[in-house]
């Protein structure tokens, strides 16, 4: 293959595949290419490999004579999708492989808010721990409780599936109802968002970034929710409005929240949801096992060589180019 690529930061894989195929650029460094290197790249390259960190807008896009775009990631909101469409660029994303390793962390964020884990390790450090204490570090139960699930895709029903083994009853809220086969083995009940919010004992975010997802969740969604709950986000942090998120943690409108995405990505150092006992940030590391990691990068590499090819992308996020 004539072909040059640009792979946006150094990837849990070996390459020596893909650098059998084609001549490959590696940016070296911990921090993201600035976006006018990316810029000066794509004036040269066929194929760009890209993470959620890279800004690929329209002018990025335009300026460019790339044949495909390949992200390693399932949500693809870094990239102008409009754009590579109306240039016939198909984009790849790795969605499927990442599924349960997300709803894994999400789980446990559940787990770790609700039962205070980070809270109770803090403690221990500090040199707090002196008796077994009656009412020390109290929570709510997570089995039996009621879940509600904010986007019902594949991360959201593997959810679900977890959910049920801890006895709790399961509702979520999609954009389509799913059939009632479904509903019924993975034993949950639709609800409207609002519904959901009245409900919910933990309410846990698996929608994509999109318009309408922006700040879905702000003053009046905490206001609807129970003052016991616990907000749980491993989507992406545009959903939550962090200004609400910081007063309905302080105010007591809800009990606590646990997220793995914040607005801005990474959280500003003097962000004042810093301070807060009653949240868990962690750094956008939901898909962080080993094995998923690796099976991003494969499917990445994958969707990019078939890109250059011309074929046909394995997943691809705008098929409507191959009509
Ligand atoms: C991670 O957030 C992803 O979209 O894969
Ligand atoms: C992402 O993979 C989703 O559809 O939930």
């Amino acid at each position: 293959l004539e072909a040059k690529v640009f792979v946006t930061r150094r990837l849990p894989i070996e390459l020596e595949e893909l650098r059998s195929l084609v001549t490959v650029e590696v940016w070296p460094e911990r921090q993201p290419p600035p976006y006018e290197i990316l810029r000066e790249k794509v004036q040269e390259i066929d194929g760009l490999l890209c993470l959620l960190t890279d800004q690929i807008d329209r002018q990025l896009i335009e300026s460019g004579k790339l044949k495909v775009i390949s992200q390693m990631a399932v949500g693809y909101d870094n990239i102008d999708i409009a754009a590579a469409t109306a240039r016939q660029i198909p984009v790849g994303h790795t969605p499927g492989v990442l599924t349960d390793a997300t709803a894994d962390f999400a789980w446990a964020l559940l787990m770790a808010a609700a039962r205070r884990v980070v809270e109770a390790d803090r403690f221990t450090r500090a040199g707090l721990w002196q008796t077994w204490e009656p009412d020390l570090l109290l929570g709510p139960n997570v089995t039996g409780a009621t879940l509600g699930i904010v986007g019902f895709g594949r991360i959201g029903q593997a959810i679900a599936r977890r959910a049920k083994g801890f006895e709790m009853q399961i509702l979520y809220t999609s954009r389509q109802r799913c059939n009632p086969e479904l509903e019924q083995s993975l034993g949950v009940e639709f609800a409207t968002l609002e519904h959901l919010l009245q409900e919910s004992d933990f309410v846990t975010l698996h929608t994509p970034s999109t318009d309408d997802t922006y700040h879905l969740i702000s003053d009046r969604q905490f206001e609807l929710m129970k003052r016991s709950a616990i907000l749980i986000n491993t989507a992406r942090g545009t959903i939550v409005d962090p200004d609400s998120l910081y007063r309905a943690l302080t105010s007591g409108q809800i009990a606590a929240a646990a997220v793995d995405v914040t607005e801005p990505e990474p959280i500003p150092s003097d962000s004042l949801l810093l301070t807060l006992d009653n949240l868990i940030i962690a750094p956008h590391i939901g898909s962080a096992s080993r094995q998923t990691r690796s099976k991003m990068a494969t499917m990445a590499i994958a969707n990019l060589i078939a890109g250059l090819r011309g074929d046909r992308l394995a997943y691809c996020v705008n098929p409507e180019i191959y009509q």
